[in-house]
């Protein structure tokens, strides 16, 4: 059985005081509000409602981790770029999310989640250019959304634009991708149990 069917709740932090001290290896997902990071932990721990969703962007403001056992965590992270959010609240992501990719955790890979409908905003971009040389996956989220004409267009636009393969369609709804995305998981997160992590350019 997957080691993320064994995903259990450990910790929400709101601020870089209160993350967990660091233990086995960490795959983090990133992604703007409301793209679906928590409905696909959950797609890929194969469980209904072990991170909390809603239709309401900017709901988790924490960092959520999941613990895997020995195997690793998987780290939902804040979403970003929901308009409606206050200046502040943008000011407090930043200093979260860039407070835990820097600080020396064992991350051993980064998915960034993008709307298969509307990939590529200028975030999506610069989290991307931030990310860098860290092991990195995309997927094409809510991919359930457009045809499969369209599924495959923006496929090859955005492989084309990023100058990358590693871009999977996704949905949590019709479990497309799910598997695949697993595989690619429990393989980071091998890897980063036998110590060979790529070194984290920071934001
Ligand atoms: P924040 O925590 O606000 O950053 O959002 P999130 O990225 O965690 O998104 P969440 O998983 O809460 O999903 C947001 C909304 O999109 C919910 O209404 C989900 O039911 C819906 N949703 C998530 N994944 C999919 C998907 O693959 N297909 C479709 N059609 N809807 C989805
Ligand atoms: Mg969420």
């Amino acid at each position: 059985m997957s080691a993320l069917a064994h995903a259990v709740f450990l910790r929400a932090a709101a601020r870089v005081a209160d993350l967990p001290p660091p233990g086995p290896p960490e795959v983090a997902l990133a992604g703007r509000s409301n793209v679906g990071k928590s409905s696909a932990i959950n797609a890929l721990a194969g469980r209904r409602s072990l991170a909390r969703t809603s239709k309401t962007p900017g709901r988790t403001q924490t960092i959520n981790f999941y613990d895997l056992g020995d195997a690793g965590r998987l780290v939902d992270l804040p979403g970003y770029g929901y308009a409606r959010v206050p200046q502040s609240m943008r000011a407090q992501w930043r200093e979260l999310v860039n407070g835990y990719l820097h600080a020396p955790r064992p991350l051993a890979g980064v998915v960034v989640l993008m709307d298969a409908r509307h990939p590529m905003t200028p975030l999506d971009l610069q989290l991307i250019g931030w990310l860098g040389e860290q092991r990195l996956a995309v997927l094409l989220a809510k991919a359930d959304k457009l045809s499969r004409g369209e599924q495959q267009q923006v496929l090859g636009d955005v492989r084309r634009t990023l100058g990358r393969e590693d871009v999977t369609l996704f949905s949590s709804v019709t479990r497309q991708g799910v598997e695949e995305c697993r595989d690619l998981l429990e393989a980071w997160l091998q890897a980063g149990r036998e110590n060979k992590k790529p070194p984290v350019k920071g934001i």
